[in-house]
């Protein structure tokens, strides 16, 4: 005999579907299912016991077991899906943990941003004391053609100045036609003819830009390499407004200690034209290597507009003057940050770059 009889069916139900709500994971879930329902179960041993009964007897008593039958397997379906949303649910929880760990990994090892380069914050503090000064900012291609880059600045070909600068021609039109320009002048050109279009003058403007030239790298020189032209164009301007705009900056940018001076020089754009140079940062003008001794650096060029480049972009020299100028900004760079050797700008090493962060 079974130890369920058919008067403790529903007792038997009710202590079964107690059991399912008991059960916590799949895995108990299969290990038990045999024996609360299936061949193993006391409710299968009594289905067994029935051919025993009277046929009506069997009748009610099978009708009573197949619905205690499909009670539990409701109850054992239901039970099975709501574990497996839990177990999804948590398999997913584990996942997600998962992609945490990586984060915290990032924090472990942190992913350094980027940042401007010293080229490049040089630039911007330069922009930032001619900005102050009332320039405005103004900027040009450095592919450049040679009327641009030459002839419009009154260096005709054939001219030995063109031997100042090492030109990389672009091998494109006739033979040298395009070139990688060799300096920002040709933007002050560009800018007079824009503003001239325009009616635009007077000029109050700085260039800043990338040059090309072919030189060999040491190191006060590199053959890519960034000036800052600076032009004015307006009336009644004098050689004491250049003078007093290159010593107002020279003052704003590397301090009051710094003094600035102009000494005669050569550039077929200007007339009179005038090298410019400051104390010497490293020895602070005493004399050092860097400086070959003489306690003074070179900046760049200035001077004030030949008639001949006025004219050549239809400014009328009678009513109009000006003064214009150019220098590094690597050699900025390179006396404010007092770096030894240019080429430190471009080598990329991590150490030095680090230092601008
Ligand atoms: N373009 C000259 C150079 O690269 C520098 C220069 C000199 C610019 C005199 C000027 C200037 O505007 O007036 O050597």
């Amino acid at each position: 005999m079974p130890d369920l009889s058919l008067n403790d069916l529903d007792d038997h139900v009710r202590s079964v579907l107690e059991e399912i709500a008991r059960l916590s994971t799949i895995d108990e879930l299969v290990e038990r299912e045999p024996t609360l329902l299936g061949k193993r179960s006391e409710l299968q041993q009594l289905q067994r016991s029935l051919g025993s009964l009277e046929l009506d007897e069997r009748k009610t008593a099978g009708a009573a077991i197949q619905e205690a039958r499909r009670t539990l397997e409701d109850a054992l379906a239901k039970k099975r899906a709501v574990l497996a949303k839990d177990e999804r649910a948590k398999a997913l929880e584990r996942d997600r943990l998962d992609l945490g760990d990586v984060v915290v990994t990032n924090v472990v090892l942190p992913l350094s941003t980027g940042h401007e380069g010293a080229i490049t914050l040089t630039q911007r503090a330069l922009e930032d004391v001619f900005v102050g000064m009332g320039f405005t900012v103004s900027e040009g291609p450095e592919v450049e053609s040679d009327w641009y880059n030459f002839e419009a600045l009154n260096i005709p070909p054939a001219h030995p100045a063109r031997g100042l600068w090492d030109t990389f021609y672009v091998d494109l039109g006739s033979p040298e036609t395009v070139l990688l320009r060799t300096h920002t002048s040709p933007t002050q050109v560009r800018l007079m003819e824009s503003a001239v279009s325009q009616n635009a003058l007077p000029i109050h403007s700085v260039m800043p830009g990338r040059c090309y030239r072919r030189d060999t790298p040491d190191a006060r020189h590199l053959s890519t390499f960034h000036q800052i032209e600076g032009l004015v164009v307006d009336r009644g301007i004098t050689f004491g407004d250049l003078a007093g705009i290159i010593e107002t900056f020279t003052k704003a940018y590397f301090g009051p200690a710094i003094e600035s001076r102009l000494r005669p020089g050569y550039f077929p754009f200007t007339e009179p034209s005038a090298e410019f140079e400051i104390t010497c940062t490293i020895c602070g003008g005493k004399g050092c290597r860097t400086c070959s001794q003489t306690g003074w650096i070179e900046l760049g060029g200035c001077g004030m507009l030949d008639p001949a480049v006025l004219l050549a972009v239809g400014i009328d020299p009678d009513e109009w003057g000006g003064f214009a100028f150019g220098f590094g900004i690597d050699r900025c760079a390179q006396m404010r940050h007092e770096i030894g050797d240019l080429r430190a700008l471009i080598e990329n090493d991590a150490r030095f770059l680090r230092q601008f962060s």
